[in-house]
């Protein structure tokens, strides 16, 4: 595996497999690397002929209050991670490389972005589009991975792709998740041992509500409601907790069959997300 920091390094890369005929599969990441991360470098290496990861801790999708200059980088680790996933290139840029002038030039996907996370943390989707289109335009995959982790995100690229007609094929990677069913997150190791015991009643409550529907009770709302009163007795905060439809992440009601319980819920400081897809039928 290779480590380029350039985009014109990056580009000469990319570049020759084009001319040998190969595909190109794209996974881009923030680093601090877990099993998610490599299931889409697998799925990835299934996919496509070549396979580019990139690790960019991107400062335009964190607020002000957040995590930016804590979020953890091991970039010697993830190389290593990286080196026995198969990945064929890693690209590491700097901060300015990526944004060597003062952009002018914002993206922003304004429905999706202003629903679920985007309600909690103003900006963080425009940030999320703008680097996810600058790195699709310096790798120009085939494929891009994204997963279904973070699913407002998943959905938010795929319609930036679809409106802006950007050529790649957006495919999404079911969430691996720890073996108490906590979604693998770089954040979870932000929780002490106790938060951590606690962290799996999120999953837990999207199952209950997913039960509750799928046993008959169609007052989402109210399906909602008791699961978010669980987390707050659990001792979470909770920023949302919606019931909506997977496809494009609006309320959901009862004739709606393809739907996605989504929750976002604060243990301390740590923010944790996740969700599940399901269908009535
Ligand atoms: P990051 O949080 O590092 O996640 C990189 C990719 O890994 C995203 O597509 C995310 O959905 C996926 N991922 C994270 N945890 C996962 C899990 N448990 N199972 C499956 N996939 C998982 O998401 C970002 O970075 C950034 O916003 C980025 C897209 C790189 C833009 O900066």
């Amino acid at each position: 595996m290779q480590t380029v920091s350039s985009v014109v390094a990056l580009r000469e890369m990319v570049r020759q497999w084009r001319q040998a005929g190969l595909s190109v599969g794209f996974v881009p990441t923030m680093g601090n690397l877990h099993a998610g991360h490599i299931k889409l470098v697998s799925t990835a290496r299934q996919q496509a002929d070549k396979v580019v990861v990139s690790i960019f801790v991107n400062p335009t999708q964190f607020g002000p209050n957040e995590d930016f200059a804590s979020y953890p980088r091991t970039e010697q680790q993830d190389q290593e991670k990286l080196l026995a996933s198969g990945a064929d290139l890693l690209f590491l840029p700097s901060v300015t490389e990526i944004y060597p002038q003062a952009t002018q030039t914002g993206i922003s996907v304004s429905g999706l972005s202003a629903l679920h996370c985007g309600a909690n943390r103003p900006g963080h989707f425009d940030g999320v589009a703008l680097v996810v289109c600058k790195l699709l335009n310096m790798v120009q995959p085939d494929l891009l991975l994204l997963g279904e982790k973070d699913f407002q995100q998943l959905t938010l690229i795929r319609q930036m792709v679809a409106d802006l007609n950007i050529p790649v094929t957006v495919q999404g990677v079911a969430t691996v998740r720890e073996d108490d069913g906590l979604a693998m997150s770089s954040r979870n190791g932000y929780l002490s041992e106790q938060q951590r015991q606690q962290a799996p009643k999120l999953y837990r409550a999207l199952c209950a509500a997913r039960d509750d529907i799928l046993a008959g009770y169609d007052d989402y709302p109210a399906v909602a409601e008791q699961q978010r009163q669980n987390l707050q007795q659990a001792g979470f905060a909770v920023d949302y907790f919606s019931i909506c439809r997977s496809a494009d992440l609006l309320p959901a009601y009862a004739s709606d069959s393809n739907l996605l319980v989504l929750a976002a819920a604060r243990l301390g400081k740590t923010r944790l997300i996740d969700n599940l897809y399901f269908s009535k039928t």
